[in-house]
């Protein structure tokens, strides 16, 4: 299950992607917000991230217009590895390398041609699993 969840500045993203998880069949969960009203982004990313270190979903996205904001939000949570990603490169390499958990997009930043894209890359790239990388995950956390 893959968690959801945006600020006004990602609501109309976030409509684009659910739209694509669905023609993918891939199941989700949204977390709102609802519409592009002024929210404040630390209630929708702790609710995604909450979401994640509870089990009740395996990874999520994050949007708000910058991306910026909501990562930051995102990564203060202990597990949570949220990437914010402007390109395919840099999501594929997030999931090899630091078996990011969250993807961050920028609603303001990034048109849908290429977050649909991204989001794909990154929910088709598996972690790396190598001993180097683990390490360094681990190294986080210490
Ligand atoms: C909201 O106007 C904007 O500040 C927010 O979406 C995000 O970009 C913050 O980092």
């Amino acid at each position: 299950m893959l968690a959801i969840g945006c600020d006004h500045g990602g609501y109309e993203l976030k409509q684009e992607i659910l739209k694509h998880l669905d023609e993918r069949n891939i199941a989700y969960k949204d977390f709102g917000c609802d519409s592009t009203a002024s929210v404040d982004y630390p209630v929708y990313a702790k609710k995604v991230c909450n979401a994640i270190l509870s089990g009740e979903c395996e990874m999520g996205i994050l949007i708000c217009g910058t991306g910026i904001g909501i990562s930051i939000t995102a990564n203060k949570f202990r597990g949570i590895r949220a990437a914010l990603c402007t390109d395919c490169f840099c999501a594929e390499a997030t999931r090899q390398h630091n078996n990011a958990n969250v993807l961050a997009l920028g609603g303001r930043v990034v048109g849908p041609g290429l977050a649909l894209k991204i989001v794909d890359t990154f929910l088709d790239t598996p972690f790396s699993n190598d001993e180097r990388h683990i390490r360094r995950i681990q190294g986080m956390e210490d």
